[in-house]
């Protein structure tokens, strides 16, 4: 009997069931999705420039490799760790390309870094040395985006104030790159503040 019939129908079905499931039901359900305007604001929030130009360095970094931007109110813990507010959703990430939600969570989630007291001169001395504000911590240092400078004059008012123990030799300073600062803008723009009407703040639902 010629068994080939069988054969192309059954491979049909299977690939025609993994196409519907993994590729056009997913497309339906939020590949239309569009930002959410409330009292005409814009949900999600558009980066300004500066920190549109830190979400490159945040990939050429592979920052992802070891952070999330998810926060996951439904399986986990991530609420009462602070990450986060509400659940992520999928309108989150519709001007995100490519997404930089990671799956791998060696450091904390960011998808909130900016909330919080670290500002500026944290997150730079965190980049520069974590050791300096995260004693024995394994993320690693990027301090090849910050340049060492002879003091000219007068120190630079953008200069990092390192501590004593990681200090440089007199007479020089640490200057963040404009990569390092672009960096530093995207920390502090990662805020999941806003409600969308399928992930209220759960405060506000009572939960
Ligand atoms: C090898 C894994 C690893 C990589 C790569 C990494 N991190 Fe981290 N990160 C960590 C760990 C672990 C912590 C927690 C300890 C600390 O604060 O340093 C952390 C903490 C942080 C924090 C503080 C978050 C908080 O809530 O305390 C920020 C912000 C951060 N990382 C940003 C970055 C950025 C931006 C990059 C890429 C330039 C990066 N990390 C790359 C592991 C990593």
């Amino acid at each position: 009997m010629n068994r080939g019939p069988f054969i192309f129908i059954g491979v049909f079905i299977v690939l025609a069931f993994s196409w519907a499931n993994l590729v056009h039901k997913p497309v339906q359900e939020s590949g239309q999705l569009a930002a959410y305007f409330s009292d005409s604001e814009r949900m999600p929030r558009l980066l300004p420039g500066e920190a549109e130009q830190g979400r490159q360095v945040y990939q050429q970094m592979g920052c992802v490799s070891c952070h999330t931007q998810q926060s996951r109110l439904e399986s986990g813990f991530d609420i009462q760790r602070g990450w986060g507010s509400r659940q992520s959703v999928a309108r989150d990430y519709i001007d995100q390309s490519p997404s930089l939600i990671g799956d791998r969570r060696l450091g904390p989630d960011l998808s909130n870094a900016a909330a919080g007291d670290r500002d500026r001169e944290w997150h730079h001395l965190h980049f520069y040395n974590p050791q300096i504000t995260s004693k024995g911590s394994n993320m690693p240092s990027y301090s090849f985006l910050y340049d060492k400078t002879a003091v000219m004059g007068q120190k630079s008012d953008r200069a990092l104030n390192l501590p004593e123990e990681f200090a440089v030799e007199s007479g020089y300073q640490i200057v963040p790159s404009r990569r390092a600062e672009a960096l530093v803008a995207y920390m502090l723009s990662l805020q999941v503040d806003y409600d969308l009407p399928e992930a209220p703040n759960p405060e506000k639902i009572g939960l």
